[in-house]
C-alpha cells in the first residue's frame, strides 16, 4: 500500500492564550478519524521564526539561518496543509503571513485548505486575504471551514466542533486527499 500522504495542521496564532490551538486540535482529531493522511501539528509559536531576515529571496533557496533551515526541512516534507488562522483587523495574522513568506519551493504545488475563526465574520476576511497569497505559490485551494467563535466558544480550553463544522472539515479533507496525489505528481 502506498504512504499516505502528509497532513500538516498548521496553527497560526502565536498569542499566549490563543484560541488556535484548541481548533488545531479539533481538527488534528477530524483529520486523525478521517484516515487520508499521516497527520501532523505544527505550531507556529514553537517554530518561532522572527521577522523575515532572510538576506536572498527565497526563491532562490540559499537560507543562511538555521531557523529558516529547520523551517525549510518542517515544510519540504509535507505533501498538504491545513492553515488554522484568526482574524486581526479584518485580515490574516502576520505571524502566518510571516511563516509563509520565509520559503518558496517548499510550498509550490501542494494543497491546502483554510480553518479560520473569529467573531460574526467566522474569520472569512483573514482567509480571503490569505488566498493570492497561496495562489502566488502556486497551491491549490481545496476548501475552507470558517468558525463562529461566538456560536461554537473555547472553553477551558476545549473546542467542540458541532456536526455542521465536522462535515464542512471532511468536505477539506476528501478534497485534500484527491488534489494531493495530483500535486505530489506536479512536484516531481
Ligand atoms: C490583534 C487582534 C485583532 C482582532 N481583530 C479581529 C477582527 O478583525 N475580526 C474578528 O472577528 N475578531 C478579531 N479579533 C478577535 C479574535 O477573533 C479573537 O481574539 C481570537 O481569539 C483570536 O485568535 P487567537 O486567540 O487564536 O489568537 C482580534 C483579536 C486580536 C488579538
Amino acid at each position: 500500500m502506498a504512504p499516505r500522504p502528509l497532513l500538516q495542521v498548521v496553527i497560526g496564532s502565536t498569542r499566549p492564550q490563543r484560541v488556535g490551538g484548541a481548533i488545531a486540535a479539533w481538527f488534528y482529531e477530524v483529520a486523525t478519524a478521517h484516515q487520508g493522511f499521516e497527520v501532523e501539528l505544527v505550531d507556529l509559536a514553537t517554530v518561532d521564526l522572527p521577522l523575515f531576515d532572510e538576506p536572498q529571496q527565497p526563491m532562490r533557496r540559499q537560507y543562511v539561518h538555521e531557523h529558516t533551515k529547520r523551517w525549510s526541512a518542517t515544510v519540504e516534507r509535507a505533501d498538504a496543509f491545513v492553515f488554522v488562522i484568526p482574524e486581526y483587523n479584518h485580515s490574516m495574522n502576520a505571524a502566518t503571513k510571516n511563516a509563509i513568506d520565509f520559503l518558496h519551493h517548499e510550498w509550490r504545488y501542494k494543497p491546502f485548505g483554510l480553518v479560520s475563526y473569529g467573531g460574526a465574520s467566522r474569520g472569512l476576511r483573514a482567509a480571503q486575504a490569505l488566498k493570492p497569497t497561496l495562489a502566488a505559490l502556486k497551491m491549490a485551494l481545496a476548501g475552507d471551514v470558517a468558525i463562529s467563535l461566538a456560536a461554537t466558544p473555547v472553553t477551558d480550553g476545549v473546542f467542540e466542533g458541532d456536526e455542521h463544522l465536522a462535515r464542512s472539515a471532511n468536505g477539506v479533507l476528501d478534497e485534500l486527499a484527491r488534489l494531493a496525489p495530483l500535486y505530489a505528481q506536479l512536484r516531481t
